[in-house]
């Protein structure tokens, strides 16, 4: 960075920290991973600079020329790369997105089905203490306890009770496949429209790794920054018909100005998930975590839903006697950074759980594969099982470091001022 440590020293030295932190610690957070440095590049361009507010041919500001060019390739590349007939590409974010979509699908009051918070959904599928949760009348199916996979069942038997306008799929925190077509079925017996949360696994799907609910849904919804290893931000991918409805919602129905930089980063992400490489980095993902809950299982820990399809591991502490929060504390003691999760039938808070769910984007885009896997299931083990062992941690740290070090974060190398050398994590 040339113009910052100049002009905010203080700033710089945070982001040249995070740096260190994100080098120098093993990230397995399911939600994040590595977005390549043109991504960087065009998340920090100068179409900062530019406002405009509307659609491509209908703007309210003048000289939106390249903004317009820039918004038309995203949407294309969007609707390619996941073959739908419309996309919406300006939502800030993946909860923005769903909020167009309630907004263009539903009234206040309208009834919602979703997957509950605390087997796997999310906040914004109708939590009380967000939006979703105070504006429409949301009902929660969940997994089944023996199986802990989706209650198909229980899913169409709330429906037919609550008649939902909108049945809400996809999840924070869901190990498994998700049977699209099966929710299309329940969604149709009751005519009510489906949505797809896509945000954890739209990597997954954009390389064809796992089903792609694109063709089942009125309505897919997504984040970047996950297994897409895109920037911040949202879009909304739909049928046709709904398109001038997705407009309306999103401008002006709940946003202004799109931000530019992040379209062009998402117009660049859109293009790297044709190429080989990221179809072949997504299939890693996936049997990298499978390798590691195999190697997890083996030491003891138990896997919910006994282990994975897709990028995200949920390990249940409960027989190891330890807390979310604890587990999630003395990994970050030596350098792993995952995050307690709740467990489906959870009797613990979401500030403590009795989870901690593991994901593998990250370290497979450092160029680890199924034998680093083991290697971390070993630290994770030895960590979890020898806490408050100074001698111990002391050493897992030290293999943490090890391990980062031998695989660096891709491209870093030629950022000014690489961090590695001497900042703290
Ligand atoms: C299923 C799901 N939907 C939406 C979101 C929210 O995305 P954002 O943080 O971009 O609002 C998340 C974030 O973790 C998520 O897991």
């Amino acid at each position: 960075m040339k113009y910052l440590p100049c002009e905010d020293e203080e700033v710089h030295k945070l982001i040249q920290e995070e740096q260190a932190r994100q080098e120098q610690t093993l990230s397995l957070i399911a939600a994040e991973n590595i977005a390549p440095l043109s991504i960087l590049e065009a998340a920090g361009s100068v179409f900062i600079n530019k406002t405009v507010e509307g659609y491509s041919g209908a703007r309210y500001h003048a000289g939106s020329r390249c903004a317009d060019a820039l918004e038309e390739l995203t949407v294309r590349r969007a609707k390619q790369v996941f073959g739908a007939q419309y996309a919406n590409v300006q939502p800030h974010s993946g909860t923005s997105a769903n909020l167009a979509v309630y907004l263009a699908a539903l009234k206040p009051g309208d009834t919602v089905l979703a997957m509950s918070l605390s087997e796997g959904g999310h906040l914004s599928h109708g939590h009380p203490l967000n939006f979703s949760g105070q504006v429409y009348r949301f009902y929660h199916y969940g997994v089944d306890r023996h199986t802990e996979v989706i209650d198909y069942d229980q899913v169409e038997m709330l429906a037919l009770r609550h008649r939902p306008r909108l049945i809400v799929a996809g999840s924070s925190a869901y190990p498994r496949l998700i049977d699209w077509q099966h929710l299309r079925s329940i969604a149709d017996r009751v005519s009510a429209h489906l949505m797809v949360d896509m945000a954890h696994i739209s990597g997954l799907v954009a390389a064809g790794v796992i089903p792609s609910p694109v063709p089942h849904s009125d309505f897919v919804t997504s984040s970047l920054y996950k297994t897409l290893q895109g920037p911040r931000g949202g879009f909304i991918l739909a049928r046709q018909e709904f398109g001038p409805a997705l407009d309306r919602a999103v401008f002006p129905g709940c946003q202004g100005t799109p931000i530019l930089p992040l379209l062009a980063a998402k117009a660049v992400c859109f293009k790297r998930a044709t190429t080989p490489q990221f179809v072949q980095m997504q299939y890693q993902v996936v049997r990298n975590a499978q390798a590691l809950a195999h190697a997890l299982g083996e030491h003891g820990l138990r896997l919910v839903t006994g282990g994975t399809d897709n990028h995200l591991v949920l390990v249940d502490l409960r027989n190891i006697g330890i807390k979310g929060n604890e587990a999630e504390a003395a990994l970050e003691s030596v350098g792993i950074v995952a995050n307690r999760n709740l467990v489906p039938y959870d009797p613990e808070k979401p500030t403590i759980t009795s989870g901690l769910r593991l994901g593998t984007p990250t370290v497979t885009n450092r160029g680890m594969g199924e034998g680093e896997m083991r290697a971390i299931a070993d630290l994770i083990a030895e960590t979890l099982t020898n806490m408050g062992d100074d001698a111990v941690i002391s050493s897992v740290r030290d293999r943490v470091r090890a391990l980062c070090s031998q695989f660096p974060m891709p491209g870093w190398a030629t950022l000014p001022g690489a961090a590695w050398a001497n900042l703290k994590p």
